[in-house]
């Protein structure tokens, strides 16, 4: 079985702080962060205090289906920017999610907002796991991690349903 960490909200606090720093010691200023959601709008929520920029949002579903036996997966639209606003174009956007684990996700999404009319691109995410990745990164396209992690299963305290517990085994499994 796949090993798990737990991590807090704290633990995700100083993961965000450090990432905002790495984009702030960037060439590029950012105007605006995407979200992706669900795991991206609380790391994005917290960005915000440290980067000061307005948050807008992409929601995807990851989805498997059988079609005649044959099972594939992938990555749909449950809401977008379409249009995109006007006070988007022509800007640099910062991608957030939280997790950097297969890529498909941040490969679907980065390959639709390619198609904006934005200035720049760039995708930060707080954990990044260090595996072989199914999906591919435009090349070129700058990309910040908080921190690395290994390829273990990730439990977020937003999706904790006992939020002590939760904390009680990050502190055990530290
Ligand atoms: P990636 O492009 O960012 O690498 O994501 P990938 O498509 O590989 O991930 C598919 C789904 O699995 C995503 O959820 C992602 O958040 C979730 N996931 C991957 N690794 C972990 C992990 O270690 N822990 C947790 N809790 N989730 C993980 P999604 O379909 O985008 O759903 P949502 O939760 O963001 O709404
Ligand atoms: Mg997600």
């Amino acid at each position: 079985m796949k090993k798990k960490v737990w991590y807090t909200y704290d633990d995700i606090h100083r993961v965000i702080k450090q990432l905002a720093e790495k984009i702030k010691a960037s060439d590029i200023k950012y105007d605006a962060m995407i979200a992706i959601g669900g795991g991206g709008f609380i790391p994005a929520r917290m960005l915000r205090c440290f980067l000061e920029i307005p948050i807008y949002a992409v929601t995807t579903a990851y989805y498997d289906s059988d079609n005649e036996g044959q099972v594939t997966d992938g990555v749909k639209k449950v809401q977008w920017l379409d249009p995109l606003p006007d006070v988007l174009v022509g800007k640099n956007v910062l991608v957030v999610d939280e997790v950097d684990d297969s890529r498909v996700t941040l490969e679907f999404v980065l390959n639709e907002l390619s198609h904006e009319d934005f200035a720049h691109i760039g995708v930060a995410v707080l954990h990044e796991k260090i595996k072989a990745k199914a999906g591919k990164l435009p090349e070129h396209m700058p990309y910040f991690s908080g921190i690395t992690v290994e390829d273990w299963w990730i439990n977020y305290p937003w999706d904790a349903d006992d939020i002590d517990e939760h904390n009680r085994l990050a502190a055990v499994s530290e």
